[in-house]
């Protein structure tokens, strides 16, 4: 036995004994941040992969929920189907995996969990579609209240936990195709107002150790406003896709919302007048201007109007940002498939017609 071998070995046996080698990392110094603010603008992989994206629609309400079926919807395959006949191309799914992971910094995924999100994550790559996997609703990352059933976790963990969640989701799902893309965190805001570059450029190092050139979605704090991308760094990578989410007019959409404050008070709120249309158009025209000088694509992953507006108006509308996002060379995704907001109906079993033709129609 070489010098060299044992010392490996006396490493080893250390290493099992205090078992603290295996463990992991214990701080945010054990994740670096990428080098930032010298990006070099999107690759060919990530300039055609935006493109492919095309029209698609957001699973949402599932596994964003605080647990499955906890907003009324589960996933369930046929509605995996249903999206790829009707002709969406990529699917967006929203994941909330902070409530389904250790309260620890370890933050270690239930195994179970990985399960079910591995059964929706696969029947939409075998159906052909570009999946955008997120991690969405911490809300304690942000800084906001908790939804019932969330175990607080203590202060100054929530980044560590992050990381450590991606460094899970990341080595989970490496050996998947490049038809699945990674979306770091949906719309970082609050707490994260000032610390997400940082948080996003040591997110996508953790990526990066297991996925070295997988498509990576990343956008701006402000609920991942247009307007806030001017204050976006990101890191030096060039398969990067960039995302917004748009919802104005905001009054229009979110009427009757009940989790958006005052919006009983917009019932009736009709669209598009001129005025709304100026709203509609001014964040992706910022988003435009951005993208071109940046030289990264656009995902607008967002964007809809809740079922208590009338329907000739969500119609109208509908159209009218599927429209605008195309005319600018945006892949989209509606908010959301078959909940609140949604262009199915899963009780009747049917698509909202006008809406999907708003969204799909010639
Ligand atoms: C949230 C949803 C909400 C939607 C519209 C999304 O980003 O995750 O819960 O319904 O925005 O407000």
């Amino acid at each position: 036995m070489t010098i060299l071998t044992r010392a490996a070995l006396l490493l080893a046996c250390a290493c099992s004994l205090l078992a603290a080698c295996a463990s992991a990392p214990a701080s945010l110094a054990d994740y670096p941040p990428m080098p930032a603010g010298a990006a070099p603008g999107a690759s060919t992989p990530a300039i055609e992969t935006a493109r492919a994206m095309g029209r698609g629609v957001n699973f949402g309400n599932i596994f964003d929920a605080p647990t499955e079926g906890a907003w009324g919807l589960r996933f369930d395959a046929t509605l995996v189907a249903k999206a790829a006949e009707a002709g969406f191309t990529n699917a967006r799914l929203p994941v909330r995996w902070s409530n389904h992971a250790s309260a620890d910094g370890e933050a270690r995924i239930d195994p179970e969990f990985f399960k079910r999100v591995d059964e929706a994550v696969d029947a939409l790559l075998d159906k052909g579609f570009i999946v955008v996997l997120n991690m969405h609703h911490y809300r304690q990352l942000d800084g906001d209240a908790l939804d019932g059933g969330e175990a607080p976790v203590a202060d100054g963990l929530h980044a560590l936990r992050f990381l450590n969640m991606w460094k899970q989701i990341a080595q989970h799902y490496s050996t998947r195709g490049p038809k699945l893309v990674f979306e770091l965190y949906n719309e970082p805001h609050g707490a994260q107002t000032t610390r997400w570059n940082d948080l996003a450029a040591r997110g996508l190092q953790v990526v990066r150790r297991s996925n070295p050139t997988r498509i990576v979605i990343i956008g701006p704090t402000q609920w991942n406003s247009a307007n806030a991308l001017a204050s976006l760094v990101l890191p030096n990578d060039a398969n990067l896709i960039v995302t917004v989410h748009h919802y104005e007019p905001f009054h229009f959409t979110h009427q009757g919302a009940e989790w958006a404050s005052g919006a009983a008070a917009w019932l009736g709120t009709p669209c598009c007048d001129a005025a709304q249309l100026a709203q509609m158009r001014g964040p992706l025209d910022t988003a435009l201007a951005w993208s071109l000088r940046h030289r990264y694509p656009i995902y607008l992953g967002e964007f809809g109007a809740y079922g208590k507006a009338e329907m000739g108006a969500r119609v109208t509308y509908t159209r009218r940002m599927r429209d605008e996002a195309e005319r600018r060379g945006f892949s989209w995704a509606y908010w959301e498939l078959a909940s609140g907001f949604g262009v199915y109906d899963p009780a009747a079993r049917e698509w909202r017609e006008p809406l999907k033709n708003a969204l799909l129609g010639p």
